[in-house]
């Protein structure tokens, strides 16, 4: 099969990113510009603010793309973009800008969703890697337990009932005085506590997960005896939610007789579950895959790589593609 070199677009949240990738597993540029330090002043993401930063940067990020990939907009054989799910303002302007680009230029359109877009940021990191395989997503609006059965089919065995695990990080982090993004604030302070006080956690009869009690239960722990030691207590929150991750993970490997689990999503990049699921690899003979930092969180790269796979799928989007902001995986 002959080459093909795709052009990834994302702009679902906070990050405003274009990628070039090389069928599906070499990344040939990956440019995010990350809004964090923007948003960082309001304690979380400000959906317009989002939006009117993709729309200053976008095209210069676009040029920056191409130019470290040493290609130009010809030699691009498709184009992928986030149709969802995420911010609708933020998701529009990503989505505009690649139909005005396909219509302009007469290359494919793809409509990628953000959430197999994650999966597929272990494409990137593992060439061997090939479906069917157990995907753990973890990530600010994600707490998927996924059968990945093709590169296009997808079975949902659980996910989150309330908060996604992302969202619980970066709660948590707020109320403790840590400010946004709270996962990697978190994930720092921690390694200098010890996860010594007892959490409540909540484990479900089937695979889905719950996080919003133990995020009460830290912000009330928090509030109610401010001594307590704020390193400690975030060790032991990432305790909580990495034992919860493991026991749906162990029952679904069990259930399926997996050799191998793959994480995804910006909470995969948290030093204390890649610990905790090293040991566990150890521990019952599985495998553990995780994609390299910068392939975690939001990143274009991810969504050229999975517009490959849906692009030698077949699947095309025209002129009439919008945003979703709720965006369903199955
Ligand atoms: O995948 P992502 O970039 O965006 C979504 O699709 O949601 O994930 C962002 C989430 C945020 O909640 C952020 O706090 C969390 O990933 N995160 C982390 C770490 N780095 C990012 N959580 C825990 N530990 C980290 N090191
Ligand atoms: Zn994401």
């Amino acid at each position: 099969m002959e080459d093909q070199t795709i052009l990834g677009i994302e702009s679902s949240c906070d990050e405003t990113s274009v990628a070039v990738v090389k069928n599906g597993r070499k990344v040939l540029s990956n440019v995010i510009n990350s809004q964090i330090k923007i948003h960082e002043e309001y304690g979380g993401v400000v959906p317009e603010i989002a939006s009117r930063c993709h729309v200053e940067v976008i095209n210069q990020i676009m040029k920056q793309a191409l130019k470290e990939a040493n290609l130009s907009l010809e030699q691009i054989d498709a184009i992928a973009v986030t149709q969802g799910p995420g911010l609708v303002g933020a998701l529009l302007v990503g989505v505009s800008y690649a139909k005005a680009l396909s219509f302009a230029t007469g290359k494919p359109l793809i409509a990628v969703n953000h959430i197999a877009g994650h999966i597929a940021g272990d494409f990137l990191t593992y060439p061997d890697l090939e479906p069917p395989f157990l995907c753990l997503i973890i990530s600010g609006g994600h707490s998927h337990l996924v059968n990945v059965k093709s590169y296009q089919e997808y079975e949902i065995l659980g996910k989150t009932r309330d908060d996604a695990i992302g969202e619980a990080f970066d709660k948590v982090a707020r109320v403790v005085g840590l400010g946004y993004p709270g996962g990697p604030k978190i994930d720092n302070l921690a390694k200098q506590g010890a996860p010594n006080i007892p959490l409540p956690l909540t484990h479900l009869d089937n695979f889905d997960f719950s996080f919003s009690g133990i995020k009460t239960a830290v912000i009330n722990l928090h509030h109610k005896n401010p001594d307590v030691n704020p390193a400690d207590l975030c060790a032991s929150f990432e305790n909580a939610v990495t034992q919860m991750l493991l026991t749906n993970v162990e029952k679904a490997i069990q259930q399926y007789r997996a050799d191998k689990i793959v994480l995804a999503g910006g909470v995969s990049r948290n030093s204390y579950i890649r610990n905790e699921f090293d040991k566990f690899s150890k521990s019952k003979n599985v495998k553990v895959y995780y994609p390299e930092p910068i392939l975690c969180t939001d990143n274009a790269a991810m969504i050229a790589a999975q517009g490959y796979y849906d692009f030698i799928a077949g699947k095309r989007a025209d002129l009439h593609l919008n945003a979703v902001p709720n965006l369903k995986l199955t």
